[in-house]
Order: structure tokens, then sequence, then C-alpha cells
């Protein structure tokens, strides 16, 4: 039986403790620098907490820290899990620079541990339906022409996630994963346009308290990547109703897909190519139950000795590379 550490006890921890569970994890040990948190989530889950984190690292019995903690924190905690030998899973984004990423790749790679990152759409069967028609796939309806990426929801959730200085904001946020999802489809981003970064609403409620942030909340860019020249993702942390879609134009047809079920996906052949028939192909949304295929894949691959099959370091590298030329013009800073 795998045993997880569980660093973080707000929004995203139950999802995870769900995953780990239908995925068949051991025992599941529960932290968060809010001791209360910690208390209260282990009390509701029926789980073991801790308020040592030095203890926590220090357990031989721990295969895997899992962090679910605000995004500035990850760097130090995944260097710290390295540092004890223990293979990771940290929400995305990995952190918050290029040069922590480069740290966090050659300490894992020293210490010869495992990180995998919480880019979870890559588990959506819709967005691998939506990755047989990539050049990668063999482009079975022709080259991609022009993709769009979008994700927006309502924030409001915690200030941290609103404020450039605990690197909050759409971008790292929002825009990240379908960074993630226009890299795993077209390869390297080689150039960047900033077509908008606002802050469309500065004062917000949160907690029930009226606050001022200052991280952009709405984001538009125009990527050049190896496999396509014109890729728009579109980002916001404005949208009261949860929205997300992928829009790609092929020379001989069109994909659209969401992680939504409500969103019609499908792909639109004009030629016949790979699996896809003349006309219009329903592609199936999935239940959303995305987080209980990222721990499977997580502790299937862990319990084997092997990496995971996706969403590792070096793919969150490659993501850093490219949020590092976007930060060089003002998204995510
Ligand atoms: N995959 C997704 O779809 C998705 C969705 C939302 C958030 N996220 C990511 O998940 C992470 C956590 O987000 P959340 O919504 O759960 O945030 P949250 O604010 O609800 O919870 C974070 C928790 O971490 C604790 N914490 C803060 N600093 C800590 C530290 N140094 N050590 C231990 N605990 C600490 C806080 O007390 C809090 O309980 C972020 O990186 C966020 O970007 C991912």
């Amino acid at each position: 039986m795998t045993k997880i550490a569980l660093i973080g006890c707000g929004k995203q921890a139950p999802k995870h403790i769900a995953g780990l569970r239908a995925a068949g994890a051991g025992d599941i040990l529960l932290y968060d620098l809010d001791v209360s948190r910690a208390a209260a989530l282990a009390a509701k889950e029926n789980l073991a907490w801790s308020a040592d984190l030095d203890a926590l690292f220090g357990d031989a019995a721990v295969d895997i820290v899992d962090i679910a903690t605000p995004t500035a924190s990850h760097a130090p905690l995944i260097q710290r899990a390295i540092a004890a030998g223990k293979h990771f899973f940290c929400e995305k984004p990995l952190c918050a620079s290029l040069d922590e990423a480069w740290s966090i790749k050659s300490a894992a790679e020293a210490r010869g541990v495992f990180g995998m990152v919480g880019y979870i759409y890559r588990f959506a069967p819709v967005f691998a339906s939506g990755f047989k028609l990539t050049p990668d796939a063999g482009a079975p309806l022709g080259q991609p022409v022009t993709a769009h990426f979008r994700i927006g929801g309502r924030g409001d959730h915690e200030v941290w996630k609103h404020n450039r200085a605990t690197a909050g904001g759409a971008a790292n946020e929002m825009l990240v994963h379908m960074l993630d999802l226009a890299i795993w489809y077209f390869g390297e981003v080689r150039a960047v346009q900033v077509l908008a970064n606002d802050l469309l609403r500065p004062v917000r409620m949160i907690g029930g308290k009226e606050v001022k942030v200052d991280a952009a909340d709405f984001v538009l860019v125009r990527l050049e990547m190896a496999h396509c020249s014109s890729v728009f993702l579109q980002a916001d942390l404005v949208t009261p109703a949860f929205n997300q879609y992928v829009e790609i134009q092929y020379e001989r047809g069109s994909f659209m897909g969401s992680i939504q079920p409500e969103v019609a996906s499908y792909v639109f052949a004009t030629d016949a190519g790979g699996e896809f028939p003349i006309g219009r192909t329903r592609l199936d949304n999935g239940d959303g139950n995305l987080f209980t295929f990222q721990m499977a894949a997580l502790l299937e691959h862990v319990r084997r000795g092997e990496p995971p099959p996706c969403n590792l370091i070096d793919d969150s590298v490659k993501l850093m590379e490219a949020m590092s030329m976007l930060q060089q013009q003002g998204v995510g800073r």
C-alpha cells in the first residue's frame, strides 16, 4: 500500500483525497500550515493529520508527498520532498519561475525521484480524442490552421489567488492549464504576443470582505508554436459560470472539445481521416472525474518504480519556458 502525505488542506485537497482513494491509495496523512484546517479535514475525511512537517518528511513510510498549497509555496515544499527522497505530486503550476523549475529538475534527477504536476486536463477523454488529430498523431485532417483555448472562472475563493505577490492571477491560476494542452498538441512555443493582460475587477468580495487585488484577471495571448503558428489562449477570473473549451481548425476539419458535459464536443471532417468519417462525430466529454484518472496514473507508476506517463517535471520545464517568455511581457508577474 502506498502512503501519501497531503500538504495543504484547502479547496483542492478533498478532490485529491477522493481521487487517491478511488485509485486505491493506502494511508493518507494531512498537513496544513493552518493546523485547524488539517484537523477539520482529517475529522471530515476520517484521516490522520500532523502538525510536524519535519516528522512528515522524515517518515520512512511516506512514499509520495502531494502538494496542494498556494503556488508561491510549491518550490520550497517540493525541494524539501526531494531532499527527503520522496516522489512528489504538485498542483499546477509546478512553481512560479523558470529558475525554480530548473532547480527542481536538477535536484529531482540528482536524488532519483519522480515529480508529477496536476495538469488534469490531459486526463480528459475528450482531449485524448482531440490529440488524435494533431501533427504528432499523423494529422489525419491536415495541418492545424488556427486554435483557440479558452478557460474562465469566477475566482473569489482566496485572496492569494488574486495578488501578484502570491503568484495569483489568471495566468498562474488558469492560463497554465490551456498552455499545457497547447504544448501537448502543438509542441514548443516559439514566440508570444500578449494581446491583453488586464485587471478588470480590482475590487472583489472574498470571504465576505471587500478586498483590493492587483493580479491581472484577464489574459489573451497569441502563440507561435512548432506545429501551429496561430494559437490563441484566453484565461480569466471574471466568468461567473465556469467555461472551458478548445476549438481547432485543421485543413480538412474542426475539433471542438470541452471538459464540461453540457458543451457539445465533436470532430467535423470535410474528408474522412483517421477514425473520423465525413461529417460530425460526437465526442465523449467523460464524466468529469479526472482526479481518479490522474491519481491512478501516479500511484500505478510509483508502485512500478517508473515515472508517470505525462505531466512530468520536464513537461513543466517546457511550460515554464513559455511562461518565462510571457512573464517578460508582464503576464503572470
Ligand atoms: N488542478 C486544478 O484544476 C486546480 C484548481 C484549483 C487550484 N489548483 C491549484 O491547487 C493549489 C491549491 O489551490 P487551492 O484552491 O486548494 O488553495 P486554497 O487556498 O484553498 O488551499 C491552500 C491550503 O494550503 C495551506 N497552506 C498555505 N501555505 C502552506 C504551506 N507553506 N505549507 C502548508 N500548507 C500551506 C493553506 O492554509 C490552505 O489550507 C494551487 O497551486 C492552485 O493553483 C488547481
